[in-house]
């Protein structure tokens, strides 16, 4: 598990530096500058400096170049790291060894072997260690959690959720982002798995449609996953890079007693009508649909630093959804469904893929989550 000790004599506020000023760790930055609360902004730091400088203007913080010196900083707490996929693992760990709680966002690596190196590190650094998995801080999927964990769903029997870009991000962004399961499904995926338990079977297809960048880099723009669990339930995943008419995130559970269904959260509340017609805003991007989650997901952490409270979010956790996308690659490339074992271990659950992945640990007992 990861670690979630109170730090003594630690400061009411955590003191957090951003490293990567992007799409979200700008997003970050600027709910750390007054929004998440029990949280200051300490500095911000990006290798793209004329970026760096401007954010650190609009939020009256140091711009500080290199990501080494904010490590090296005694007044700064914890960090986020929101730079490229790719660079998460080695930043993550340096940050741990320099002492800094971290917020890391998804995925830790887009390497298996390396993420498990990561998680290692940094549970001997003895930091907390947060994962960008934001729904686990949402308000409609933790009461839809909640429901589901008090019996009200009685025995869930089928989950579907939905995630789709409006636009697909960059070329640059794509070459980096380890792909549509490792990058999109991974969120779907960890919900899956906090909703309903252990996955058994991943059964994934994938087309590349909008844009002939997906194909030259083998990746795929939609994707279709279905889920068996191991409580014999079915599930469905749909994932997009350019769903046109805007960004959609929507999660429902069907059970024995009752269903949930949380949908497309519009950006505003205005309803707009006409003869024989009503329209509801949809919103564009990740930043319109979850400003609460990406909110509450650093006051959580900030929680786990100061307050000692459970980390939701967790590398291992993060670890599974991964191990998941992977099977997810593997069958959408092989044109087949792919077995998922989950197994236990001293940190939690985690899956061996077709057999490959193995390691140490013992079979999950069915129902055991
Ligand atoms: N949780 C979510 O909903 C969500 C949404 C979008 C992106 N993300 C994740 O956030 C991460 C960043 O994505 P993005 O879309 O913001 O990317 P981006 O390309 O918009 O921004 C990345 C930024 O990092 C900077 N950078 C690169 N290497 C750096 C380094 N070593 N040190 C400091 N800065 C560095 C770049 O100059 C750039 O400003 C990715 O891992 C992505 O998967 C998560």
């Amino acid at each position: 598990m990861a670690r979630s000790a109170a730090v003594p004599g630690a400061r009411r506020r955590l003191r957090v530096g951003v490293l990567g000023l992007g799409r979200m760790g700008r997003l970050h930055a600027e709910n750390l500058a007054g929004r998440a609360a029990g949280c200051e902004l300490a500095c911000v730091s990006d290798l793209d400096a004329d970026r760096g400088a401007q954010v650190a203007r609009d939020l009256g913080v140091p711009f500080v170049g290199d990501p080494e010196a904010v490590l090296s900083d005694d007044g700064v707490d914890a960090v986020v790291v929101a730079t490229p996929s790719a660079s998460h693992a080695e930043l993550s760990v340096a940050a741990a060894r320099a002492g800094k709680h971290t917020f890391c966002e998804k995925p830790i690596s887009l390497d298996h072997d390396e993420t498990l190196a990561t998680l290692e590190a940094i549970e001997r650094a003895g930091v907390v260690f947060q994962v960008g998995l934001h729904r686990r801080f949402d308000p409609d999927w933790v009461m839809v959690a909640e429901r589901i964990r008090s019996g009200e769903l009685g025995d869930p029997y089928f989950f579907r959720a939905a995630l789709r870009d409006m636009s697909s991000p960059p070329a640059s962004f794509l070459t980096g982002s380890g792909g549509m399961f490792l990058d999109v499904s991974l969120h779907d995926l960890d919900v899956a798995r906090w909703w309903m338990g252990e996955v058994v079977q991943v059964w994934a297809q994938g087309a590349a449609l909008s844009d002939p960048v997906f194909a030259e880099q083998g990746d795929v723009d939609l994707a279709v996953l279905v889920l068996s669990f191991e409580s014999g339930a079915l599930g469905v995943i749909d994932n997009g890079r350019s769903a046109g008419y805007g960004y959609e995130s929507s999660t429902e559970v069907v059970g024995s007693k009752a269903s949930a269904y949380i949908g497309n959260r519009p950006p505003h509340g205005v309803e707009w009508r006409t003869p024989g017609w009503r329209s509801t805003a949809v919103p564009s991007d990740f930043t319109e649909r979850y400003p609460v989650a990406y909110r509450r997901e650093l006051e959580g952490f900030a929680a786990s630093v100061l307050d000692g409270e459970p980390v939701r979010a967790s590398g291992w956790d993060a670890l599974c959804a991964f191990e998941l996308g992977m099977a997810a690659a593997r069958s959408c490339s092989a044109g087949r469904p792919v077995r998922t074992r989950p197994y236990a271990t001293a940190h939690g659950v985690r899956y061996e893929i077709d057999g490959d992945v193995a390691g140490p640990g013992t079979e999950v007992p069915a129902g055991a989550r």
